[in-house]
């Protein structure tokens, strides 16, 4: 029996994170009318949302031909063969309304002369199938896309009515023994209350896992909250070992240089100035999906045309753009060069280096959202009462690598999506399920005991292990050596991880207890991502394997699964790709044959 007292709250629905994926779902649920609570760690736009900055991709052809079925091919090619079809056709064929939903609910777009949204070029996205021209498809608000859309979907969120609890931390879920998910408990940071919100949909939207790595774009709060609470449920993670590495990271300290630099002209070069994307992508040059881009300047900085005294990076340059051009469409990125790199981006080279800056990989779902736990007899059998939406989620929309603007499409398309589908499983009448007082017991004590460690290990030396681990052996490219590695690193962190040391007993405002309990979801990401990488006999997408450099569809072109259990030991199984789109041919889908695999260059 736990000693905590428990507030207890009762809702159709509760979002797990005010992202753009939470604030999606939230805004859809509370305008269906389902009573709807928010719970999120951070103030809604302090949300890394806030952070995403080129666009959001829709073919809405404002600055040249385009069409959803070329975007479906650009993002089908672009997770190399491992996206599912269904959910592809699904998003991008939604693109254009979602987009202009956000226009309608006030998202201030860029706009061209004569008053249309902005579009911009961004890596893998072309017309004709992949046979013309790069395309203007990603729909931008300066270089602060993100931003505005965060803000907007908040707004919409409260004029909807809809209830925040701001500032709560999620401790786990509540599954009942049917395994149906009934709720979660939730720990308030400011005041040290402990509370149960009892619903009938769960939904997660909880973002990613970038600070697995030493060297990231994500927030500090980016910790793979939704992966340790599904872990903790016994469901699994899917496709965890694919990791996209941002191209223009600056040097040294991480923040994003958004990909619209490029999209807007700017260009890569190494230590002889050469554009060297040329040599490897003479289409598309430095508009290349970003896997490809990063593999380049890797390869570059190896063969020892790096910049810099150790030549250990590459040069980002935007000194021939029209100042105009970079006042207007991308002042964020010329303040971030100036604040984290000391450059004045009108007169000298950004300092760049791939950098962690997304998981393609995520809690299974279907294209509605509804959390999956997979059999041997249904790949696709569904968790009652658990949903999740955007980067912790994996629907499969980006498969092996995510294309750039994809991710702000993701979040609208499919935060809107888990609303749809709630309102037709969720029974407004029907009594609020609770799986009794035992299951919260459960969760609290394992709360109390971490807030009581008392071991050898402070909770930020583990994490910077933890860090250095992934980033020296599951980066851009691997082998089976630093795999095999990494595997075992990351066994080492588990077993030090059950000897933590927390200096702060307190419930009010305690960061050393919060991280500590975001260290052990941090965990449960690195387990998935290093054994699944390490299983996976194969390069595809940002899995770049040197002893397997080839995509092996026959043995390969399936979802890993990693079953993350106690001590962070890792099972792994898989299942089918949906190949089949949603639509048939002959009712107006796409015609599949256009979309077998090949090859993939750019
Ligand atoms: O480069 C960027 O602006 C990032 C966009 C994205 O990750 O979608």
């Amino acid at each position: 029996m736990s000693a905590y007292e428990v507030i207890e709250h009762n809702y159709d629905v509760v979002v797990v994170g005010a992202g753009g994926a939470g604030l999606r779902a939230t805004l859809g649920m509370a305008e269906q009318g389902l009573r709807t609570a928010c719970v999120t760690k951070v103030f809604p736009t302090r949300s890394h949302t806030v952070a995403a900055q080129g666009g959001v991709a829709a073919s809405l052809g404002n600055m040249g031909e385009d069409h959803w079925q070329w975007h479906m091919y650009d993002t089908v090619k672009g997770s190399d063969w491992l996206g599912d079809n269904d959910t592809i056709e699904y998003v991008t064929r939604e693109a254009p309304r979602a987009v202009y939903e956000l226009e309608h609910y006030g998202v201030p777009f860029s706009r061209t002369e004569d008053g249309r949204i902005y579009q911009r070029p961004f890596g893998g996205h072309t017309t004709e199938y992949g046979e013309g021209v790069p395309v203007s498809r990603a729909c931008a608000a300066a270089d602060r896309t993100g931003h505005a859309m965060l803000h907007t979907l908040y707004g919409q969120s409260l004029k909807h009515n809809a209830e925040f609890y701001i500032e709560y931390f999620a401790l786990d879920l509540i599954m009942d023994d049917d395994g149906t998910c009934t709720g979660l408990i939730a720990w308030k940071l400011d005041d040290g209350t402990i509370h149960r919100f009892n619903a009938k949909l769960v939904v997660l939207a909880t973002g990613g896992a970038g600070r697995t790595y030493f060297s990231c774009t994500s927030a500090h709060t980016c910790t793979g909250d939704g992966a340790g609470l599904v872990a903790r449920a016994g469901l699994p993670l899917q496709d965890m070992e694919f990791v996209q590495f941002h191209p223009t990271g600056i040097y040294g300290v991480g923040p994003l240089i958004t990909e619209g630099v490029r999209g807007e002209g700017g260009y890569l070069t190494n230590s002889e100035g050469e554009r060297f994307m040329e040599r490897y992508a003479p289409t598309f040059k430095d508009l290349a999906s970003r896997d490809v881009v990063s593999r380049c300047m890797m390869l570059e900085i190896r063969e020892g045309r790096g910049v810099g005294p150790l030549k250990d990076h590459i040069n980002l340059n935007l000194m021939h753009l029209p100042p105009e051009v970079i006042y207007e469409r991308l002042p964020g990125i010329a303040e971030s060069a100036r604040i984290f790199a000391g450059v004045d981006v009108t007169k000298e080279p950004i300092p760049v280096l791939p950098t962690a800056h997304y998981n393609m990989g995520g809690i299974p779902t279907n294209h509605w959202g509804e959390v999956l736990r997979p059999t041997e007899d249904d790949p696709d059998a569904v968790v009652p009462g658990l949903m999740a939406a955007g980067e912790c989620a994996s629907a499969s929309l980006h498969g092996a690598n995510r294309l750039g603007t994809n991710s702000l499409l993701d979040i609208v398309v499919l935060g809107r999506a888990t609303s749809i589908r709630a309102a037709e499983v969720i029974d407004k009448d029907a009594a609020v399920p609770n799986a009794g007082k035992d299951k919260a017991d459960a969760i609290l004590d394992r709360f109390d005991k971490v807030r009581h460690a008392n071991g050898a290990n402070p909770t930020a030396d583990v994490r910077l292990e933890m860090q250095r681990a992934m980033q020296k052996d599951a980066a851009v490219f691997r082998t089976a050596e630093s795999l095999a590695d990494g595997v075992k690193a990351i066994a080492g962190i588990w077993d030090r991880l059950a000897d933590l040391k927390v200096t702060d007993r307190s419930l009010i405002w305690n960061s050393d207890l919060m991280e500590t309990l975001e260290l052990q979801n941090l965990m449960a990401n690195a387990s998935a991502i290093i054994t699944g990488a390490e299983a996976r006999k194969e390069s595809r997408g940002a899995h770049a394997r040197e002893d397997f450099p080839d995509r092996d569809d026959k043995n390969w072109r399936k979802h890993s699964l990693a079953w993350v259990g106690e001590g962070g030991k890792t099972q792994m199984t898989y299942r089918p790709v949906h190949e089949q789109p949603l639509t048939p041919l002959e009712e107006g889908g796409v015609d599949m044959k256009k979309f077998a695999p090949k090859k993939r260059v750019y």
